[in-house]
């Protein structure tokens, strides 16, 4: 199924496409203003490795599914662990994956992690989903992120680029199943966020 033609990328890294910039302030602030409608019915929690070991960031989600970890393992589900269905992804945010990928299928889920003081997330590829083919788009909102990508496997060489807010990095094709990670946040690098910390969103198609 395709839509329109993606958007070209101001650069590709890895295989990567980075579109810097993609949300100008403005659209930064109203695809905020649709976050905290999400919050408000999916509040944010904290996830627990199986090993029982928490999670530094704190997230929720929108869309048929939500990706969740606890105790029970990695995997997405149809509820919020609170037992409520996620709340539907904010048109804005779809009309930003149809601009960007081209592509008609909308994704099922839209993962919202928070960054917050020393928060990162270790190197580890996104395989929970039924079809690789389907690319992963992340849009990252407030504080500057060091963001790493690597390979298909886990060692070898790394590369690091500044995530900053309103850029939309999308990992498709060759490039879906790098690993990747991020090393840390700097604080005060936005004005976004009112208290600030960093909002990465990223979209999936899961089945
Ligand atoms: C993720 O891989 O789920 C998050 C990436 C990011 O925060 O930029
Ligand atoms: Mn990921």
């Amino acid at each position: 199924m395709t839509g329109p033609a993606p958007l070209a990328p101001d650069a590709v890294i890895r295989g990567a496409a980075l579109y810097s910039g993609l949300l100008d302030r403005p659209a930064q602030e109203a695809l905020l203003a649709d976050l905290r409608g999400v919050v408000a019915a999916a509040p944010l929690f904290s996830p627990v490795t199986r090993w029982g070991k928490p999670m530094s960031v704190r997230m929720t989600s929108a869309g048929r599914y939500g990706w969740v970890s606890d105790r029970r393992g990695y995997r997405y589900d149809r509820q919020h662990p609170s037992g409520v269905d996620w709340p539907p992804i904010p048109d804005r945010v779809l009309d930003l994956w149809h601009r960007v990928t081209g592509l008609a299928r909308e994704p099922d889920c839209c993962l919202v992690n928070f960054y917050e003081g020393t928060a990162r997330m270790g190197l580890h590829q996104d395989r929970d989903e039924a079809d690789f083919s389907w690319p992963v788009l992340s849009v990252s909102l407030g504080d500057d992120a060091l963001f790493r990508i690597g390979n298909l496997d886990r060692g070898g060489p790394t590369e690091s680029l500044w995530l900053r807010s309103g850029d939309v990095l999308v990992l498709g094709g060759a490039a879906r199943l790098l690993h990747h990670g991020v090393d840390r946040v700097a604080a005060g690098t936005s004005t976004l966020l009112p208290k600030g910390g960093r909002i990465n969103l990223t979209l999936r198609v899961v089945d």
